[in-house]
């Protein structure tokens, strides 16, 4: 029997992945590239609905790719690609908007908090129709999970809301996906305020933990973290969030569960604590930093792993793309 697909995306908008990305996503597409057949795409073109240097963006692009590469993702095993690659994801996409309502997709509260900041009027429509396009991504390939962090939670919801209805109204056409989100790093918090996600939009640079980082500043942040009242390593999210989410990190790095990492800082305060955290991330970081590093000194030989994963890519986009341009009633283009 054919594997079960997966597919996820990550935007290349910053120069670095953090520590979010990688425990809530990145770390889990390297673990589903063995049992699922697995595409992971760098979304590029969800990085432009808000202003974007072009320089920046091709630089970036390749610094996503080659840390998803550096993470241990297999191109052999797992289909990894950029998506303005291939067209046929901005083709669904509008075929999915005009089967969405404003009022649907006005109610995504992704919307409301990234254009609040420039003031709604200022954000451009490609910011409205984001989930759109992120739901055409998914169903372009049939996707039966597509493993995220607790943040998109609701644009896949809209993914399969969307899947159904064309389903529904244009006869069986897209598999309805399942969203693969792991409880505890869904949201890895920020390192200066643990009510809110570590987020390379909004967090300050002392919240956040970036992969591509050196081992000094990474440590420095952690031993900075904010910590609560007391001076006992607890799990308590409601009034130790601070100490709770380095639990969450250092359990989710080191594989010990929270209970026994509780146990052993007994009576030991918060510097030890600290310290074995900031040794884990930078030990967990290094060799990603380093593989990084190797794969963009050849930049030739990283575009040619992204256009065999543009190739395979397509394949199965084209191949979605046919039936569904046929349901909608589109002449055949001899
Ligand atoms: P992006 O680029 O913001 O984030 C990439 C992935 O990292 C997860 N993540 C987190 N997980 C736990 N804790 C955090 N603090 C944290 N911050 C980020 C995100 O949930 C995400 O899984 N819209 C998507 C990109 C996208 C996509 C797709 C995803 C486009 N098309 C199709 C899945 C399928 C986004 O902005 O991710």
């Amino acid at each position: 029997m054919a594997r079960p697909r997966v597919l996820s995306g990550i935007q290349p908008t910053a120069d670095s992945f953090h520590l979010g990305n990688y425990l809530g996503a990145v770390r889990q597409w390297v673990t589903l590239q063995e049992t699922h057949d697995a595409f992971y795409c760098v979304v590029d073109l969800h990085a432009i609905t808000v202003a974007t240097e072009p320089a920046a963006l091709r630089r970036r692009s390749r610094v996503a790719a080659a840390q998803l590469f550096a993470a241990g993702l297999d191109p052999e095993r797992a289909t990894v690609f950029v998506q303005s690659h291939v067209r046929e994801h901005t083709e669904l996409a509008w075929i999915l908007i005009c089967q969405t309502g404003m009022g649907e997709a006005a109610r995504m509260t992704q919307f409301k908090d990234k254009s609040a900041k420039f003031g709604e009027q200022a954000a451009s429509v490609g910011l409205f129709t984001y989930p759109i396009l992120q739901a055409a991504d998914i169903l372009i390939y049939q996707a039966n999970s597509v493993p995220v962090g607790a943040d998109q939670k609701q644009h896949l919801e809209l993914t399969r809301d969307l899947g159904q209805r064309f389903n529904h109204r244009f006869g069986d056409t897209f598999t309805i996906p399942e969203p693969y989100i792991l409880k505890e790093v869904e949201k890895i918090t920020d390192l200066q305020d643990p009510s809110a996600k570590m987020s390379k939009s909004s967090s300050s640079p002392a919240g956040i933990l970036d992969v591509l980082e050196q081992p000094g500043p990474l440590r420095k942040k952690v031993m900075r973290a904010v910590t609560d009242t007391g001076s006992e390593v607890l799990f308590d999210e409601e009034n130790k969030p601070g100490i709770s989410n380095l639990l969450r990190i250092q359990s989710a790095l080191t594989g010990t569960a929270i209970p026994d990492l509780v146990a052993r800082y007994e009576g030991q305060g918060y510097g030890t604590f600290k310290k074995e955290v900031a040794e884990a991330v930078v030990e967990t970081f290094t060799p990603i930093r380093e593989r990084t590093e190797k794969l963009l000194a050849d930049e030739v030989e990283l575009d040619r792993l992204l256009a065999i994963g543009a190739e395979r890519a397509r394949v199965v986009a084209r191949h979605t793309m046919a039936e569904v341009r046929d349901r909608v009633g589109f002449l055949p283009s001899l």
